[in-house]
């Protein structure tokens, strides 16, 4: 991170994203007309343990990077359902998250007020808006493919938060615990084994939902020409096209939309 702060541009609309990884807390502001970046990113690296008062002093420190008028609005991502602020599980994050109001531990470490969600709905959110869905009418899910599955739904544009498609228990098993990308590299899988595990799920989920459009994100989408061809499937799946900034953006459209009462 330079030393020098760096300050968002004026008169556009903006709003501050941070996305709360396992490995990095990320945050940059983010222009609303375009869904870009409007100064460069910053990372610090997700402290361990990853207990709330010490992300949210991590969060605080990346918003400190930049010179942020007080009234901007903050989204944080999170791995979790999060319902009013407050995550409800934790499938791949320090147990002591459960029951944490996300967005009152962040809004005392940084004197801002902050929107939380989870991740793949910011995820998706920025998609419909900015990436491979946008212009999309209809039924569109997006998949994350990571460490777990996360999804998001979105409908016409609205999303329906915290769907958890990751969690279906397909042939008996958490759906994420074989076909997330974290199962390719524990087991070692090749990207013919694993797309018949994908295969396997996204059917379940076309089966279930009828959805128009499929987004697969993640940090694996980069990889989507080994795998997404192997897929038979009746709906059009896509790779995702913000890549690692959708959380970000995602976070900061959220929040710009959403009101929280004082
Ligand atoms: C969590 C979801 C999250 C997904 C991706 C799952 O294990 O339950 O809330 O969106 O991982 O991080």
């Amino acid at each position: 991170m330079s030393d020098q702060k760096r300050s968002a541009k004026k008169h556009t609309p903006t709003a501050f994203g941070i996305d709360i990884g396992g490995s990095g807390i990320k945050g940059a502001p983010v222009n609303l007309e375009t869904g870009e970046f409007s100064a460069g990113r910053v990372r610090i690296p997700t402290p361990l343990p990853a207990t709330p008062d010490a992300v949210a002093r991590t969060v605080a420190q990346v918003i400190d990077a930049f010179h942020l008028p007080p009234e901007l609005r903050v989204g944080v991502t999170f791995p979790a359902v999060i319902l009013h602020g407050v995550a409800q599980s934790a499938a791949n994050v320090d147990p002591s998250w459960i029951g944490t109001n996300v967005e009152t531990a962040v809004a005392r470490a940084t004197g801002r007020s902050v929107v939380a969600v989870n991740d793949a709905d910011a995820a998706g959110y920025a998609e419909t808006l900015y990436g491979a869905a946008r212009n999309n009418a209809g039924v569109v899910i997006v998949v994350t493919l990571g460490t777990g599955i996360g999804s998001a739904i979105i409908v016409d544009g609205v999303l329906v938060p915290n769907t958890e498609l990751g969690h279906l228990e397909i042939d008996g098993h958490d759906a994420e615990s074989k076909a997330a990308d974290s199962a390719r590299e524990r087991e070692g899988l090749d990207w013919a084994q694993w797309s018949a595990r994908l295969q396997r799920y996204f059917k379940t989920v076309e089966n279930l939902f009828w959805p128009d459009l499929i987004v697969v994100g993640g940090g694996v989408s980069k990889h989507h020409a080994m795998f997404l061809p192997l897929l038979d499937l009746r709906t059009k799946i896509v790779p995702a096209e913000l890549r690692n900034a959708a959380g970000i953006v995602g976070a900061a459209a959220l929040a710009s939309r959403t009101t929280r009462p004082d």
